[in-house]
């Protein structure tokens, strides 16, 4: 048991050996960039430790911004070796190398968090009031971007735009997508054991799809007609709409014109009511639904789960969500494993078929909070405490053994533990 002004020291250590100048890399070797859900939580962590630093960190991600508003998933600042798919994979062909889809949008909510537990008011008042249009062009571009027939659900293209990779939620559609057939050399497992990691025909798939972007020149409206994975993913739909309130209540605060803020409004709304489609009785819980087949995937996994902190619930949903995670909780001490204990494709230590990951366990608590599930709520940051007592910052921890898995020294995993209970 290690102690906490010991836990503190360390974690604030990580984020400063982490830092590049200016940006924070989830873990050297492994992920030698900026990534996008990352940032924004590592700049959580870095409020505790240098305000100014923990602005910069957004400042640095919002380079990575392009003139339709996406944020991408990965800002490839510097030329680094040790990753693959690299920036001339993605051939974004800009100044700025990037990857070309986005991430679960978690920025705005963390943005706002920032600002109210801000010890500078001036610093981050003139922070905001400089970043607001870009946090407002980046929530627009998801509208537009991946909703373009208004339906209020928006699309994801790619497995890693959910943050969960492997999730086994998306297998089926994943499996539908053509594999490259070049070979090609990962990285990722000269780092991390390969039972810790996706599988080689996923990776293939992966592959095909980053090409897939490129033949089609990031041309919104081919790739929304084209791409041969199309998720309704319930995690990144969550996040967004989370996001998106806390947007309104920004502009709001910002004086930003009234017309703009009614029409995040009506996108808010809409969603409210398109959501209930993915909400599956037998199951008692919303699921990831293929938007090209419409098939849904009665898979659970933390994502379907994040519907608590997107606040979709009715109360007699929110009831039967708690039951199912009281009993996931109890499945495991240390949280929600990212994949239900009780379905098949459960693997404990295998990214995210299994293995709990610290940021979700926050954001699941928010989640509780928000319907007043104390006893969940507490239970999340009890045993996330106890991860970290036992086993460090690391990317994320075995579900039956709470054993550390994937990269260590890990940047979110230090700035989560800063943030909420150290
Ligand atoms: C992996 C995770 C993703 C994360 C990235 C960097 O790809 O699945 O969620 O953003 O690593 O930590």
């Amino acid at each position: 048991m290690t102690s906490r002004i010991k836990l503190i020291e360390e974690a604030k250590k990580l984020l400063q050996e982490n830092d590049m100048g200016g940006y924070t890399v989830p873990t050297h070797g492994l992920y030698p960039f900026q990534w996008n859900w990352d940032a924004a939580i590592t700049a959580l962590g870095w409020m505790k430790v240098d305000e100014i630093r923990a602005w910069q960190e957004i400042e640095m991600l919002l380079k990575g911004q392009w003139e339709n508003g996406m944020v991408p998933h990965i800002v490839f600042h510097k030329q680094v070796d040790s990753y693959f798919p690299g920036a001339d994979v993605w051939g974004s062909n800009r100044e700025l190398a990037t990857t070309t889809i986005s991430q679960p949008p978690v920025l705005v909510s963390v943005v706002k968090i920032m600002l109210e537990q801000a010890k500078d008011k001036t610093l981050a008042n003139n922070k905001l009031k400089e970043m607001l249009p870009s946090l407002i062009a980046y929530h627009q571009w998801w509208y537009n971007d991946r909703d373009p027939e208004n339906t209020g659900l928006v699309v994801s293209y790619h497995p890693w735009e959910s943050g969960m990779d492997n999730s086994p939620a998306w297998d089926k559609s994943l499996a539908a997508v053509p594999p490259v057939t070049y070979q090609y050399k990962r990285k990722d497992l000269e780092h991390v054991d390969s039972d810790e990691r996706p599988h080689a025909s996923e990776y293939d798939r992966y592959l095909f799809l980053v090409d897939f972007y490129k033949k089609s020149n990031f041309d919104s409206k081919v790739m929304y007609k084209e791409c041969p994975y199309k998720m309704y993913d319930v995690g990144i739909i969550s996040i967004l709409h989370k996001g998106t309130k806390d947007l309104i209540s920004l502009c709001n605060s910002f004086g930003v014109e009234q017309q703009k803020i009614h029409w995040f409004e009506k996108e808010y709304q809409k969603t409210t009511f398109a959501i209930q489609r993915l909400w599956n009785e037998e199951h008692q819980s919303f699921l990831n639904t293929d938007a090209i087949t419409n098939e849904s995937f009665p898979v659970l996994t933390t994502g379907t789960m994040l519907a608590l902190y997107g606040e979709f619930a009715n109360r007699e949903q929110a009831i039967s969500l708690r039951a199912l995670m009281k009993d996931w909780l109890a499945d495991t001490g240390y949280g929600m494993s990212s994949t239900y204990a009780k379905c098949e494709a459960y693997e404990p230590q295998r990214y995210w078929r299994g293995p709990v990951w610290l940021h979700i366990n926050w954001l699941l608590a928010l989640g509780t909070d928000h319907y007043g599930f104390d006893d969940e709520s507490q239970q999340l940051k009890f045993s996330s405490e106890v991860l970290i007592n036992e086993s460090g910052y690391f990317e994320y921890f075995n579900s039956e053994t709470g054993a550390g898995c994937g990269g260590g020294q890990f940047s979110w995993t230090a700035a989560i533990a800063l943030h909420w209970f150290l």
